[in-house]
């Protein structure tokens, strides 16, 4: 038992906690998983709080331990934008970064200190800026030139004057999956150092001085990413920008973020670097820009994945397991693309385990097909299991972040019910969706 339970966790990608019972039943946050699924139903999402705690001190930790100034981590809440975590994420003491006037919205539901609060995006509409700016959001990142123009006439009709960064593009290629870079000179995100729009960019919001004070400068260059290379030239070009436009244009740079994007493992044999180890590499990186610019800048970084995505499994139940001779084996669970796209996405590889016989020898190897009218829906292409049987429940681990925040009710499928597990106890923080769920934003003719 001992010896399975550490080959769980040297794979980094279940939840700290994750342990093997006598019965050979998966155990998180101290609740065996296959009572969960009969109580909860399936698919079913368990997130292990323990786990989100440790990532976040160990985080803050990494960040604060190089750079001689003020460090703060800011959640991203599109990884997952739940009102318990967003709650549990105050009350850790980190910041916000939302997208959308949704993420504002919720961010506000739960309570969340609102100047702790960063708003990102690439099209914020009149109405989502007039919102912020009203709440006394923290920061506005500006996004292009347009949004200089349209926030700097929201602030003044507001009678505000609005503490922004500008996001800018650094020019760099994250070496991460093509939808998941925003760093190079093609992107719509931000914008870029090279080509002199973010030059533009500044000059544009020290005119509209009385409305906007511009704090410093934003880089998020990717998620996902594997090495320190592209955050090292980043955050160099960054600084060197940054130090450009306080010599010529007097801007006093107060602010930096290198953004998120620090990668996870979803399988055990993925990436060697572990997202504490880039984040310390980032906070040493920092400190020496800092040191060779002559700027010491607060500095924020915001991973959203890094905190969430193995801290939380997915549990399904097999319905079927349909046998190819010499082809394939696809075993068919109850979830699929409706509450997981990243395959789809990404071309993203998880690995699983059977839950309630995780101590079984593997017998072969298995694809794990959704349940969704698309060919597409296969979760999991090959992977090494005890032979699976109709009733079996398949733990998907690093399953936390971009999961249920990119769901959706493909072939009228109810969202799956969320749980939270801690020492033994389970909370249910989000209730299946039912079928009237999905009609009731609905018109009948
Ligand atoms: N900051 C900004 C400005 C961002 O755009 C993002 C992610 C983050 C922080 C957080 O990045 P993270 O630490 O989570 O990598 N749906 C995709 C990921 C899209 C990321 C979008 N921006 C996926 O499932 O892989």
């Amino acid at each position: 038992m001992t010896a399975i339970v550490d080959a769980l966790s040297a794979q980094d990608v279940f939840p700290d906690t994750a342990a093997v019972a006598k019965s050979g039943h998966l155990v998180i946050g101290g609740c065996d998983v296959v009572e969960l699924a009969e109580r909860y139903g399936t698919p079913l999402y368990v997130y292990d709080v323990a786990s989100i705690r440790s990532r976040i001190a160990a985080y803050r930790e990494a960040i604060g331990s190089r750079y001689p100034a003020k460090t703060t981590v800011f959640y991203a809440a599109k990884a997952y934008c739940a009102p318990w975590l967003l709650s549990l994420v105050a009350k850790e003491g980190l910041g916000l970064d939302v997208v959308s006037g949704g993420e504002l919205h919720a961010a506000s539901a739960a309570g969340f200190p609102l100047e702790r609060v960063y708003f990102h995006g690439n099209n914020k509409s009149a109405d989502e800026l007039r919102a912020a700016v009203d709440r006394k959001i923290g920061r506005i990142v500006i996004d292009n030139v347009d949004e200089v123009r349209l926030l700097a006439a929201v602030a003044k009709e507001r009678g505000a004057r609005q503490a922004v960064l500008l996001r800018v593009g650094p020019g760099v290629d994250p070496h991460t999956h093509a939808h998941l870079t925003t760093g190079t000179v093609d992107t719509k995100f931000g914008v870029d150092i090279g080509t002199g729009a973010a030059e533009a960019a500044v000059r544009a919001i020290i005119s509209a001085e009385l409305s906007l004070d511009l704090r410093g400068f934003h880089a998020h260059i990717g998620s996902q990413i594997r090495e320190l290379g592209p955050y090292a030239l980043a955050i160099d070009r960054v600084f060197a920008f940054a130090k450009d436009m306080r010599d010529g244009h007097g801007v006093n740079v107060r602010e930096l973020s290198p953004g998120g994007g620090y990668g996870v493992r979803y399988t055990p044999g993925d990436i060697q670097a572990r997202p504490v180890d880039l984040i310390r590499g980032v906070s040493e990186l920092l400190a020496k820009a800092a040191a060779t610019y002559g700027l010491t800048p607060e500095i924020t970084i915001e991973p959203g994945r890094s905190i969430i995505a193995t801290s939380a499994i997915a549990l399904y139940r097999v319905g079927s397991v349909k046998e190819i001779a010499g082809v394939r084996t696809y075993v068919a669970i109850d979830g699929g693309m409706a509450d997981n796209l990243r395959p789809t996405a990404y071309d993203a590889v998880y690995t699983a385990l059977l839950a309630n016989r995780v101590a079984d020898r593997s017998e072969g190897e298995y694809a794990i097909a959704g349940k969704y009218c698309e060919t597409g829906d296969v979760l999991i292409q090959k992977v090494q299991l005890p032979r699976p049987r109709v009733g079996d429940l398949v733990a998907i681990p690093a399953s936390g972040a971009y999961h249920l925040s990119m769901s959706s009710n493909y072939n009228m499928a109810p969202r799956p019910a969320v749980v939270t597990v801690s020492d033994g106890s389970a909370r249910l923080v989000r209730r299946r969706e039912t079928y009237d769920d999905l009609l009731a934003p609905e018109s009948p003719e």
